[in-house]
C-alpha cells in the first residue's frame, strides 16, 4: 500500500488490487446508461414525458453544438467541422426552434435552473448567434436566481468580439480546453496551443466579467509522462481556475474514429494512468483545489464546492454539477434530455435533425423508459459517484422499496469488500480511499442492465 496525503483528501492505493479490476465499464452519467437506449422510444413519447413534468418543477438546459475549426485527434465528443458560416447560423436558428417545441409542451415561463452550452465548441456560433440563443431560451424560461449561464470554448478562437457579445448575453461562465500544456502532448493530439493563447483568452473573459472560469485537462495522452503532468498541472493552477477537470483519456477508437490517429504504443499503461490520478489529486489539493467526486477540482468558495460540502453535488452528462434540477432538457444533435419519466437522445444526423425541426417535430432517435427499480438504482450510482457513499436503507426509503431490495447488489460487492475497496455497516456503504479511483467499477454492482449490455465502454481508471 503506499499512502499519499493531499491537503483534503487522502489517496492510498494499492495497484496490484485495482488493476484486477481493469476492465471497461460505463461513465454512469446516467443510469440506466446510453447502452440501454432503443429506438422504441420516439418523439411522440418524448412529448407524452414532457407534458407530464409537474408544473412547478424547475428545468436546466442544454444546448448541443457539434462543430469546432479544428479537429483534436483525442477527442470522443460528437463534433465535425462546419462546411462554413451559413451552416452554423442555420444551426443556431435550429436550436432556436427547438427551445420553441420545448416552451409549448412545458409551459413559458417555466423556471429555469441552468443553462449550458456544450459541443463541439458552441463559441463556434459566434457571438451575435450565441446571444440570440441564449436570449431566446431565457425569454422563454424564467432563470432562477442564481442560474448559471455556461459555454464551452476553445481558448484558441476565443475574440474580443465573442467575449464582449458573451459577457452581454449574461453568460456567467466559461469553460476552456486545455487538456495539456506540454508541446510534445500538444503535437501528438493535433492540439497546439501555447500557455499564452490560454493565459489571454483568460484575461479577456475576466476583463469582460466573466471570472467563473473552468479548465479542462486530460490524463492518459500520448506522450504524457509525470512531469510533463506536473507541469501542466504547475501552470493550470498558476492561471487560477475556479475548476478544473481532469479526466482520464477515453480511448474507444471503435467509437472515434478520429483516435485512429493515436499511436497506441505512446499510451501510458494502467500504472503510469494510477500514477498520474495520485499526482493530480496531490498536486491540486496542496494548491488549495477542493477534490469533487472522481474527476474535478474546485476552489473552496465555487458552488461546486459549495454543493458537495452541503451534500447537493448531482451528477449529468456533462459530469458533476450543482444544478439540483431533476430534469434537463437538450436541444440540438444528440442533445440527451433526462425526465423523471426517462432518457431521450436526439439523432446525430444533422439533415434529420434539421428536418424533423423544421417540421415542429422532436427529432429523437432513442431512448428508455425508467421504472421505479431504475430510479431507485440511479439515486445510488449517482450518490456513489458524487459522495464515494451511501446509506441504502435511507434510499429504499426514499423510494418506497423495501431494504432487502439490495440484496443481490450487496453480494455482487462482495469481491470490492473483501479487497478493502469498500466497507458495509448497517446499510451504510463506503468507499474507501484505496477504492475511489475504482468507483465506477463498485458501482457495476448495483448495475441490472449491465450484464445485458452491448455497450463497450472506457477503461475504468
Ligand atoms: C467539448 S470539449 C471542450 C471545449 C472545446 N471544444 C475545447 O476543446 O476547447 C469537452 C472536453 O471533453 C474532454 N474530452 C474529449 N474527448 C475526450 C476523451 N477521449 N477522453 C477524455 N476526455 C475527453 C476534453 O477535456 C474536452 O475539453
Ligand atoms: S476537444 Fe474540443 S476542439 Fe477538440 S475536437 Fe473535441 S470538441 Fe473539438
Amino acid at each position: 500500500m503506499r499512502p499519499l496525503s493531499g491537503a483534503d483528501i487522502q489517496v492510498v492505493m494499492d495497484q496490484p488490487i485495482l488493476k484486477r479490476f481493469e476492465r471497461p465499464v460505463p461513465r454512469y452519467t446516467s443510469y440506466p446508461t446510453a447502452a440501454q437506449f432503443h429506438a422504441g422510444v420516439d418523439g411522440a413519447t418524448y412529448r407524452d414525458w414532457l407534458q407530464a413534468l409537474p408544473a412547478a418543477e424547475a428545468v436546466a438546459l442544454y444546448a448541443h453544438v457539434p462543430f469546432c475549426r479544428s479537429i483534436c485527434w483525442y477527442c470522443a465528443c460528437h463534433t465535425q467541422r462546419a462546411r462554413g458560416p451559413a451552416q452554423l447560423e442555420a444551426y443556431a436558428e435550429l436550436l432556436e426552434r427547438e427551445l420553441d417545441l420545448l416552451a409549448s409542451d412545458v409551459g413559458e415561463g417555466r423556471s429555469l435552473a441552468a443553462l449550458q452550452f456544450g459541443g463541439g465548441t458552441p463559441t463556434e456560433l459566434g457571438g451575435k448567434a450565441l446571444f440570440r440563443v441564449v436570449n431566446r431560451a431565457t425569454r422563454l424560461f424564467a432563470p432562477a436566481p442564481g442560474a448559471e449561464i455556461s459555454v464551452e470554448a476553445d481558448p484558441r478562437f476565443v475574440t474580443a468580439e465573442l467575449v464582449d457579445m458573451m459577457a452581454l448575453a449574461g453568460v456567467t461562465r466559461v469553460s476552456i480546453g486545455v487538456q495539456d500544456f506540454d508541446p510534445a502532448v500538444q503535437r501528438a493530439i493535433n492540439r497546439i496551443q501555447p500557455a499564452e493563447t490560454t493565459a489571454a483568452c483568460m484575461q479577456m473573459l475576466r476583463d469582460a466579467g466573466i471570472d467563473h472560469i473552468n479548465i479542462d485537462l486530460v490524463y492518459g495522452l500520448p506522450r504524457q509522462t509525470l512531469d510533463s503532468l506536473a507541469a501542466t498541472l504547475a501552470t493550470t493552477v498558476r492561471l487560477k481556475p475556479s475548476r478544473i477537470a481532469v479526466f482520464g483519456y477515453a480511448h474507444v477508437p471503435w467509437m472515434a474514429r478520429r483516435q485512429r490517429a493515436i499511436d497506441e504504443a505512446t499510451l501510458p499503461g494502467m500504472d503510469l494512468r494510477l500514477d498520474m490520478v495520485r499526482l493530480i489529486g496531490e498536486k491540486l489539493t496542496k494548491a488549495g483545489y477542493r477534490s469533487i467526486g472522481l474527476d474535478h477540482y474546485a476552489l473552496p468558495d465555487d458552488p461546486l464546492a459549495v454543493a458537495a460540502r452541503a451534500g447537493g453535488l448531482r451528477r449529468n452528462f456533462q459530469g458533476y454539477t450543482d444544478v439540483s434540477a431533476a430534469t434537463f432538457l437538450g436541444v440540438g444533435a444528440t442533445a440527451i434530455s433526462r425526465l423523471p419519466s426517462g432518457l431521450v437522445q436526439n439523432t446525430g444526423a444533422l439533415d434529420q435533425y434539421a428536418a424533423a425541426i423544421r417540421e415542429r417535430r422532436y427529432a429523437t432517435a432513442r431512448g428508455v423508459a425508467a421504472t421505479p427499480e431504475d430510479r431507485l438504482i440511479a439515486d445510488v450510482i449517482e450518490r456513489l459517484m458524487c459522495d464515494f457513499k451511501v446509506n441504502l436503507p435511507r434510499v429504499a426509503r426514499r423510494h418506497d422499496m423495501p431494504e432487502h431490495i439490495f440484496d443481490d447488489d450487496l453480494a455482487r460487492l462482495q469481491p470490492f469488500t473483501d479487497d478493502g475497496l469498500v466497507t458495509v455497516e448497517g446499510g451504510q456503504l463506503c468507499v474507501t480511499d484505496a477504492g475511489r479511483p475504482a468507483v465506477r467499477l463498485i458501482c457495476t454492482a448495483f448495475d441490472h442492465h449491465l450484464p445485458t449490455s452491448n455497450g463497450r465502454h472506457s477503461p475504468a481508471i
